[in-house]
């Protein structure tokens, strides 16, 4: 029997927060789960869902992946764009090649995912909503942030407009700015006793964020309870990015 739920690309989907996205839109939506290799997205998912391959480096990519969703499972209407990564390094210790590939991977991608995903549903006179994932660091100035600011900070840029241009078509775009989160993207960081204590105490509600929160939010961004939301930055973060505690 053909489902009736609504088919939600979920990108990145071999990531934390993506399996956790996944955990939660998978009772209420017809998920598509898109990642670089097949094979890895089978190792987490088995025969679950649909699973399809793209890299998100060209439009030529992103609209294939779309033709290829509508072929194997119908129209989507629902986009949450997991892909990212954490490159962290001052000026003087990023390579060019580290910083490009820190803009391609969080900025690149992002757009060349929303540019097919708008096209689509407007072509298809749909309604949708996307949700991208920026960082506590794109609105405040972080030390060895200079890449990934950079990129969440043009992410956001994208989100905002991008939601105003397509207002009127009932394409809702939201973006969440998650702080620190335990995933593989934070290993490096968080693989330590040290370096946990050491990120948690950057927060002021201190801690290390958990994905299933995040999830949530993203989830309730797509819903029809957010029917009136878009254009919007969510902030995730212990207060990291917004508030200051003194410090006796
Ligand atoms: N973890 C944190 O502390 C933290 C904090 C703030 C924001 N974020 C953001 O949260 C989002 C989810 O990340 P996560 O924490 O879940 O990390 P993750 O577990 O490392 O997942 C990131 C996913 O991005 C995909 N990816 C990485 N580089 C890519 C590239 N160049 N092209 C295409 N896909 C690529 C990978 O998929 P495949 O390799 O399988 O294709 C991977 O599954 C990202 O946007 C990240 O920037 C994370």
């Amino acid at each position: 029997m053909t489902s009736t739920l609504p088919i939600a690309l979920i990108t990145g989907a071999t990531g934390g927060l993506a399996q956790a996205a996944v955990a939660q839109l998978k009772h209420s939506h017809q998920l598509v789960l898109v990642g670089r290799d097949l094979s890895r997205l089978q190792t987490v998912y088995g025969d679950q869902h649909t699973q399809l391959a793209c890299a998100y480096d060209s439009l030529t990519a992103t609209d294939a992946l779309i033709a290829e969703v509508v072929s194997r499972v119908g129209h989507p209407t629902v986009l949450l764009h997991c892909v990212g990564s954490i490159k962290l390094g001052a000026l003087h210790r990023l390579s060019p090649q580290d910083f490009m590939e820190t803009l391609q991977t969080n900025l690149h991608t992002a757009y060349f995912m929303l540019t097919a995903f708008v096209k689509h549903l407007r072509l298809q006179k749909l309604p949708g909503a996307a949700v991208f994932v920026s960082s506590a660091a794109a609105r405040i100035g972080t030390q060895n942030h200079e890449a990934i600011a950079t990129a969440k900070a043009g992410l956001e840029g994208l989100v905002v407009s991008a939601a105003a241009s397509y207002a009127a078509n009932h394409i809702r775009i939201n973006a969440v700015a998650p702080g620190i989160l335990d995933t593989p993207a934070a290993a490096g960081l968080l693989s330590s006793e040290a370096g946990r204590a050491m990120a948690a105490k950057q927060y002021p509600i201190v801690g290390i964020g958990e994905v299933a929160p995040v999830a949530d939010l993203m989830a309730w961004l797509v819903s029809d309870q957010a029917k009136r939301v878009t254009g919007q930055i969510w902030s995730i973060d212990g207060g990291f990015s917004s508030i200051r505690p003194l410090v006796s």
